[in-house]
């Protein structure tokens, strides 16, 4: 019997794995320049969280979470998303009256119910940020400003930035009844669920994807024309601070996202190279949400991406990326070189080189091809005649150049570390040089 995977989770082999690890790097040097930590949430909690956090009536909660009952019969759920957990993190840790101003990041899996294509999975992963206890927009366009350097850093073109203000819920009311006054004529011709969200949450029409329910959408009124003094001000203040850093935006009046928790900045990162209107990210600003969990009023900003999109669009643009290099793969030849060998590759390796060998007991020339598959940058070839001389030859890969070694594990660390490296390194780049 053979199993096959869950349907919409993926396994991530090391070939694309290096596409991760890259955009992780990029990620924690990112936050540590921004002065955001990292946070690890488990991947369950309780199912009220999320309905509480995200909203009873938004798509995640009703139609996307895998809930299921733990040995007592209490209600869990795989996490949907970060920022509930971020929220109730806080909270647990009492830093609402301790420490109330955090800024976090996060990466990891997440889970939803959905139809599963390219860029949408039921297990895919966020990296995120969340900065906590402030209502400055200087905090939304910083959380904005790392998403972009983000992408410039990861060398992403072809961005676009959507932005809106959707106000908080005292602004919400008119609003909910202007969208109800637009709707009213067409809601009769719109799917089942516009129905249902014409009386509960208005709002959430905005967001859907029927086709059969745009031509209503595309007039509707925008919220930025219902904001409040207040929140007009902070959006104000928001645009006025990206126009000064220069980050380009388009207010889309109509944006909504598909979680309740937001108040006022709202923004979406779309790439023309995804292929499709999916976000690359999305985020904003959650004022109640911390509130709405069971703690006092603290607000909070942040925004999350999908990693899965983020490699996509770079597998797009660049179709490989140049593979690890060894240091060293050592050749052994007959039982005498295999056995020496194989002690000295577990000494250098604990030395701190990049060494590997021959593990099948294949003949040279595949050991050789092994070799050149793995890219070393050094061969040494180990048979009876080395291992009684004590020395062997240390040949340099790209240059052919051989010379002669000791076969004491220093030496060859020595050797291998004082060589000048193709690109342009000093050292070799090994742990135990310092210099990766
Ligand atoms: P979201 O828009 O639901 O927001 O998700 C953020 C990003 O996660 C999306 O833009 C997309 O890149 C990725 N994503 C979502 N669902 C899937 C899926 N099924 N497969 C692959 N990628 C997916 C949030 O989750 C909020 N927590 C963001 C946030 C943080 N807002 C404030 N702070």
């Amino acid at each position: 019997m053979s199993y096959d995977r869950v349907r919409g989770m993926n396994d991530i082999l090391p070939e694309d794995v290096a596409w991760w690890q890259l955009v992780e790097h990029t990620i924690r040097g990112l936050s540590r320049r921004y002065n955001y930590r990292e946070i690890r949430v488990p991947i369950v909690e309780h199912t009220d969280l999320f309905t509480r956090g995200i909203g009873e009536g938004t798509e995640v909660v009703t139609k996307q979470m895998f809930v299921f009952p733990d040995q007592k019969g209490r209600s869990l759920a795989l996490r949907p998303e970060g920022t509930a957990s971020v929220a109730r993190a806080y909270l647990s840790a009492g830093l609402q009256t301790t420490a109330p101003f955090q800024k976090w990041y996060y990466l990891g899996p997440m889970f939803r119910y959905e139809k599963p294509q390219k860029g949408r999975y039921r297990q895919f992963h966020q990296y995120g940020i969340e900065a906590l206890g402030s209502l400055d927009p200087s905090l939304d366009v910083e959380v904005i400003a790392y998403a972009w350097t983000l992408m410039s850093e990861l060398g992403i073109g072809g961005l676009s930035l959507r932005l809106n203000s959707i106000g908080c819920p005292e602004d919400r009311e008119p609003y909910h009844e202007a969208l109800r006054a637009h709707f009213s004529d067409s809601i009769g011709s719109m799917c089942a669920d516009c129905q249902r969200r014409y009386e509960d949450n208005p709002l959430r029409i905005l967001d859907c994807k029927q086709p059969q329910c745009q031509p209503h959408i595309e007039g509707a009124p925008g919220s930025a024309e219902y904001l409040c003094d207040d929140c007009a001000e902070h959006f104000a203040a928001v645009t006025g601070m990206l126009d000064r850093l220069g980050l380009s935006y388009a207010i889309d009046s109509r944006l909504v996202r598909g979680l309740d928790y937001y108040t006022r900045t709202v923004f979406e990162l779309i790439s023309e190279d995804l292929g499709s209107q999916d976000s690359l990210l999305g985020g904003g600003r959650y004022d109640g949400l911390i509130e709405s969990v069971g703690g006092p009023s603290i607000p909070g900003v942040g925004f999350a991406g999908g990693m899965e999109r983020l490699v996509l669009v770079l597998q797009e643009r660049e179709k490989a990326l140049e593979p690890d290099r060894i240091d060293l793969f050592v050749a052994g030849l007959g039982d005498a070189g295999r056995k020496a060998g194989f002690a000295l590759v577990e000494t250098l390796r604990r030395l701190g080189l990049a060494v590997e060998i021959d593990h099948r007991g294949r003949a040279l020339r595949k050991q050789l091809t092994l070799a050149n598959n793995l890219n070393a940058r050094f061969l040494i070839v180990l048979g009876e005649d080395e291992v009684t001389a004590g020395t062997a030859k240390l040949k340099e890969m790209d240059s052919g150049e051989e010379h002669e070694v000791s076969l004491a594990p220093e030496a060859i660390f020595a050797a291998l570390c004082d060589a000048p490296v193709s690109d342009g390194r000093d050292g070799c780049g090994c742990e135990g040089c310092g210099s990766s």
